[in-house]
């Protein structure tokens, strides 16, 4: 049986383990991260501050691998403006997975000043920390935000447009000052443009979550969804698990594919409307039936209007597949966020099944 390029990276990463450096690793996508290398043997570093990341996203990751994985985290409680403190988390590390950032364009609009000085002079100090650690290769995460007014679908990693947010501006200096480190300094890095990433672990709480945690939580709190905009609104929705093995294989690449940019997403235009009843029609197979009717706003400032990728290029030139598809990573979301949300105290609505179809 011939292996995939993700099997065989992952089969070279237990025989040979390496150290790795995640910031951010007390977040959704970090702490994925964490758990996947742990499982796979590998020495890790977290760094974290917890100003967006929790404690217990930490302690699942404990529970669900062994004593002797969980032997192999350090983690170290900072912020990356702090270059103390970057330094210190990079000392012998091979790999650098940059995932700390003030996430969220709502945030960004409000508090345009701390989202700079995080994704951008935290993103420098992680950047001269690595230089200067002389890592193998510094992989972060950039943001399809980046595309900004760019109209023309699918997006393709050479054609951007202007920025329409504080937080899509500090995700494209990202990467300027990534080609930037690479042309002055020869430091190896590849960016990955996420798409609207979900799946276990995204937090469901507070004004900036994202759409699919803060709705799960609304259908199992039997709450009101509001949908900004007129729901016609699109995006390429990403499971996490592409993301962490986007990420691996971007580390474990050759040195041909780097100092290069690479869109991480399925493929796959869902608009808000239709997954809406996406959702719905998983909480019914799942869990009960959430019988409220989606109501309307205003669409919100900053938000990209469509938003779909093409993976033609990390799949060609990292062999990436996005293993799960949006349907299947709904499920499994649900799965999570009904253990979730009932430890911490949350009932779910009526046990029916109905379907329901998108308009
Ligand atoms: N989730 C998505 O859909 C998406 C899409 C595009 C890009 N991204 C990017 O992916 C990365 C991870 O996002 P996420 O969704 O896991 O968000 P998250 O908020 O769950 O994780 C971010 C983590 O970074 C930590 N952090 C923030 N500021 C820090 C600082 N100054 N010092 C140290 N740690 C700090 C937070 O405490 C948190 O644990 C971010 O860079 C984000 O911009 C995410």
């Amino acid at each position: 049986m011939t292996l995939t390029k993700y099997e065989r990276v992952q089969e070279e990463l237990k025989i040979t383990p390496r150290k790795w450096l995640v910031t951010g690793v007390a977040g959704f996508i970090g702490s994925n991260l964490l758990e996947k290398l742990l499982r796979l043997d590998q020495t890790v570093v977290g760094l974290d501050n917890f100003s967006t990341g929790y404690h217990h996203n930490l302690a699942e990751v404990q529970a669900a691998v062994s004593t002797t994985q969980w032997e192999k985290f350090r983690f170290i409680e900072g912020d990356i403006r702090d270059l103390d403190r970057c330094h210190e988390a990079v000392t012998g590390v091979d790999y650098v997975l940059h995932q700390a950032a003030l996430g969220s364009v709502p945030r960004s609009i409000e508090a345009p000043l701390v989202t700079n000085d995080v994704n951008v002079n935290g993103f420098l100090n992680m950047m001269v920390a690595s230089r200067d650690a002389g890592v193998k290769r510094f992989v972060y995460a950039a943001s399809s935000s980046t595309y900004g007014d760019h109209q023309s679908l699918p997006k393709v990693e050479e054609v951007i447009g202007s920025p329409l947010s504080p937080y899509a501006a500090t995700k494209y200096f990202n990467e300027v000052y990534a080609d930037v480190f690479h042309k002055v300094y020869q430091l190896n890095t590849i960016g990955l443009r996420y798409f609207n990433v979900f799946g276990q672990r995204q937090d469901p709480e507070g004004a900036y979550a994202a759409v699919i945690p803060r709705w799960i939580a609304a259908m199992i709190r039997n709450e009101k969804i509001v949908i900004n905009g007129d729901g016609k609104t699109s995006r390429d929705f990403c499971f996490v698990d592409n993301v962490v093995q986007a990420n691996l294989l971007a580390a474990m690449s050759g040195d041909s594919t780097a100092n290069e940019i690479y869109n991480v997403a399925v493929g796959e235009q869902t608009t808000l409307n239709e997954l809406f009843f996406s959702l719905a029609n998983a909480y019914a197979d799942t869990a009960g039936s959430y019988e409220r009717s989606p109501t309307y706003g205003p669409a919100r400032a900053g938000d990209v209007r469509h938003s779909m990728a093409s993976v033609a290029k990390i799949m060609r030139k990292l062999a990436y597949s996005p293993e799960v598809r949006v349907k299947d990573g709904i499920y499994k979301s649900l799965e999570w966020y009904l253990a979730y949300l009932n430890r911490s105290g949350c009932s779910s609505a009526t046990n029916s099944s109905e379907r329901r179809e998108a308009p």
